[in-house]
């Protein structure tokens, strides 16, 4: 398994495969990979001559700190869970040094309000840090196909978005939300649940399988007002938010209008982890 460690390392070693037209492939992650990141990971070798993972947790998106100091970093096993799937990915792990030549900051980004709800409301920052981040890595990887996850399905619509912004050649494919057996999504941060909160969790997603039984017959706001009540009748979870919202532009929907798609999401405190969902109505 080749590891690198810094882009000049990684342009260097791809440039002449992508000058003999292999396709390349790229799934951008923080890490602490998981089921939900081996899902991406898969579809990427499965459709390109080269997959490129990379591993970086990204400082400028963290709108917390403590966050950011907590989030779990393993590039040992990482690498190893890689391997199952391709000893051929090339991985990419650098430095935050050198990934911002020394500068770690923001650029600031418009992606058509796509950026001002939801996760942009609550996180300030976030997505001019996850612009950023992405905008860099696709300028370092240059792939012809980026796989990114339904999960974060507001980040996916910002990509999309920053993909077209700025012309830049590359599909960007969508792969729908992993879950563990009991429903709930896989990610990163369920590692730090105690098992208490790992046991309560799988609630968030029963809820939301109600949301979507629930909106084919009553309006969108006795759908968020069940939520509300729901999560705060439960002794384990706290509501950061719910909205319904139109798949494509994000903004809360009021009501249903024909030949529109809604999504439901979801953001919940178990404990201090904070787990993002969302479903399909
Ligand atoms: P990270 O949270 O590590 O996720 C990397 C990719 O895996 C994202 O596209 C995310 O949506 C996808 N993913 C995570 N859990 C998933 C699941 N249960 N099912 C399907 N896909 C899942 O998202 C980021 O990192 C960062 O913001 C990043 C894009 C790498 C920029 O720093």
């Amino acid at each position: 398994m080749k590891v690198f460690t810094t882009k000049e390392a990684l342009r260097e070693y791809i440039l002449p495969l992508k000058q003999s037209g292999k396709k390349t492939g790229f799934v951008p992650t923080m890490g602490a990979l998981h089921d939900g990141h081996l899902a991406l990971v898969k579809n990427s070798v499965e459709n390109n001559d080269i997959t490129v993972v990379s591993i970086f947790v990204n400082p400028t998106q963290f709108d917390n700190p403590d966050d950011l100091k907590k989030y779990p970093r393993d590039l040992e096993t990482d690498i190893a869970l890689l391997q199952t799937i391709s000893p051929d990915i090339l991985v990419f792990a650098p430095d935050a040094y050198n990934f911002y030549d020394g500068r770690i900051a923001s650029q600031s980004f418009d992606f058509d309000g796509l950026e001002q709800v939801m996760e942009g409301k609550h996180r300030p920052g976030h997505f001019d840090g996850v612009g950023t981040v992405v905008k860099k890595l696709f300028e370092i990887v240059q792939p012809d196909t980026a796989y990114f996850g339904e999960k974060d399905f507001q980040q996916l619509q910002i990509i999309k978005k920053l993909v077209q912004k700025f012309s830049l050649p590359i599909q960007i494919v969508p792969v729908p939300i992993y879950r563990a057996a009991d429903g709930l999504a896989m990610s990163s941060r369920n590692k730090r649940l105690t098992p208490m909160h790992r046991a309560a969790a799988p609630f968030i997603y029963q809820v939301l399988r109600q949301v979507s039984l629930l909106s084919q017959s009553q309006s969108f706001d006795k759908v968020r007002g069940f939520v509300t009540n729901v999560i705060a009748a439960h002794p384990l979870l706290e509501l950061e938010y719910f909205e319904i919202a139109n798949e494509d532009s994000l903004q809360s929907a009021k009501e249903k209008i024909a030949g529109n798609k809604y999504r439901g999401f979801i953001v919940v405190y178990a404990g201090d982890v904070r787990l993002i969902d969302n479903i399909e109505l």
